[in-house]
């Protein structure tokens, strides 16, 4: 599978996304208005001498959760304790780090969605009354001790926010959906990194990258990294229009910036199953690919470019889908044969 489009970061990937981190709320391209409801709440709160109120960040991956996470940490000048879902599967886990968070700190909680429900409740009652109650033994004699906790600030994100329990997500005084990011904006992301990278980047290199990158800051970024790698090995270094295009053919990313695996699934869908509607699993068998990674993988940015639908009966490719192919869908429905 071509790795260039996910929208997850690879371990390897951590340490360069890190450096290409916004430090402030200044520096954040694009999300006008969660930076500025954000912006709001951190100076209230300052004005106020006391810990923001929590916060969720919802979205897509790779539109800055973490990011802002970091931000709001560096804003309200306190260490970030970073922890998430999957790594609280016990109410211990999450008490031990409850229990060491200083006055104002700020706890980020990463794909909150996939905690458990044991270290869920006890998180309600450490956002509202800043307590938790540590339970010590088993069974009838178990006693609960109340802990008093400095006030902190939750950070949460999620890429599902539907997933989250009514109870946690009201509990959150501010709610942040990022969304997908605007070629423009994408395009000041890339000039922003480049400079940083040390990358000589003309407005039409960086458009051209910007226009591939699916909406996300993280995908433009790591796009801009093959890019200058084709640059220095074949071109001048300088990243320019023809570069770009001719690096991102290489690396199968098309113009609207799917990949093989996006263009395969359509491919399947139209040619050989004449537009659908096809099942999942065989899509997925028919492509060669695990039914997950044509599930999470594929389809939600082919069913975003409204090249794919999910219908009861299955896939369905939509005629822009046929166009994006060179493929003209047939003129007429399909005759549906009933078994009755
Ligand atoms: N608004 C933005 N401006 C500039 N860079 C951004 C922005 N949002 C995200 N990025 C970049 O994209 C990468 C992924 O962001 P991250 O915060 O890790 O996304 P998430 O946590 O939502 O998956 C980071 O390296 C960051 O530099
Ligand atoms: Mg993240």
């Amino acid at each position: 599978m071509n790795d260039l489009t996910a929208p997850d970061a690879e371990v390897d990937e951590r340490a360069i996304e890190a450096a290409l981190r916004p430090r402030s709320l200044d520096e954040v391209v694009g999300q006008q208005r969660v930076r500025d409801q954000l912006g709001l709440v951190l100076e209230a709160a300052r004005l106020r001498e006391r810990a923001p109120d929590h916060v969720l960040l919802s979205g897509p991956p790779g539109l800055g959760k973490t990011t802002l996470a970091m931000i709001i940490a560096a804003e309200v000048g306190a260490p970030l304790r970073l922890t998430s879902g999957p790594a609280l599967t016990h109410a211990g886990d999450l008490a031990a780090i409850l229990s060491g968070m200083n006055d104002g700190d700020v706890l980020f909680v990463d794909e909150i969605h996939r905690m458990s429900r044991a270290a869920e409740e006890m998180l309600y009652l450490a956002m509202e009354d800043f307590r938790v109650d540590v339970v010590i033994g088993k069974g009838p004699g178990a006693t609960a001790i109340p802990l008093e906790l400095p006030p902190f600030t939750l950070v949460g994100a999620t890429t599902r926010a539907g997933l989250l329990p009514g109870p946690l997500r009201d509990r959150f005084g501010f709610t942040g959906h990022l969304e997908f990011y605007a070629p423009h904006e994408l395009e000041r992301i890339v000039h922003r990194s480049a400079g940083l990278l040390d990358v000589p980047t003309t407005g039409e290199g960086a458009a051209e990258i910007a226009s591939r990158s699916r909406g996300t800051p993280r995908i433009a970024n790591r796009l801009l990294r093959r890019v200058r790698d084709y640059a220095q090995v074949r071109g001048d270094g300088t990243v320019g229009l023809e570069v770009a295009r001719k690096a991102l053919d290489l690396y199968e990313v098309d113009e609207l910036g799917l990949d093989r695996l996006d263009r395969g699934v359509l491919d399947v869908l139209c040619r050989r199953f004449g537009g659908g509607p096809v099942g999942l699993s065989t899509l997925a068998v028919a492509v060669g690919e695990e039914r997950e990674t044509v599930e999470e993988v594929a389809e939600p940015f082919l069913v975003r470019l409204g090249f794919l639908a999910r219908t009861p009966r299955g896939r369905v490719a939509t005629p822009a889908a046929w166009a994006h192919l060179g493929l003209t869908p047939p003129s007429a429905p399909e005759p549906v044969l009933f078994e009755e």
